[in-house]
């Protein structure tokens, strides 16, 4: 395994853990009718962050990965394998959808002035981020 394919590998878990309690510290905030603090704000931007390196780090093992010397052989040779198809074609493009989401929900949490409105933004948002993101993960390599 190369260094960056380790890195990727373990930076899913940093991912992973700190979106799930970015979530939870969202929907806790909303249902107690909690104030949006400065803390909220950190912990949302951090999650933000760290998905946003993962992203960087995948998109550069991604042209690095020895895998990607398969689209030599044409598309249907990718697309007729499962395995090949799930890291050159579903991981990618499912996990850019999901960071595009999760980005979404950042922004617009910035432009609600209403403590409620900007934890729904960060839950809700995140939420659809992680569920794509446990959907293409290779489940039968990692962890
Ligand atoms: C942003 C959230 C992402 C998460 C949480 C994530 C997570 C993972 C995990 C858990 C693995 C399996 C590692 C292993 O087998 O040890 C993996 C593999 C991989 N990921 Fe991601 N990934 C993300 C984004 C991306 C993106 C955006 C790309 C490419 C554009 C990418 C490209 C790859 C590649 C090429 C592999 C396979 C490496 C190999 O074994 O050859 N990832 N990813």
């Amino acid at each position: 395994m190369s260094i960056l394919q380790s890195i990727h590998s373990y930076w899913a878990y940093i991912v992973l853990g700190v979106l799930v309690f970015a979530i939870l510290n969202a929907f806790i905030g909303r249902f107690s009718n909690k104030p949006f603090t400065i803390k909220d704000l950190r912990i949302s931007l951090f999650a933000l962050i760290v998905t946003h390196i993962q992203l960087l780090i995948g998109l550069i093992l991604y042209f690095v990965s020895p895998r990607f010397s398969a689209w030599q052989e044409g598309m249907g040779a990718v697309m007729g394998d499962s395995t090949l198809r799930l890291y050159l074609v579903e991981h990618p493009i499912t996990n850019i959808l999901a960071v595009v989401l999760i980005t979404m929900g950042w922004s617009m949490h910035k432009r609600q002035a209403e403590s409620g409105k900007r934890f729904m933004r960060i839950g809700l948002f995140y939420l659809l981020g992680l569920v794509l993101l446990l959907s293409r993960i290779p489940w039968s390599e990692w962890p």
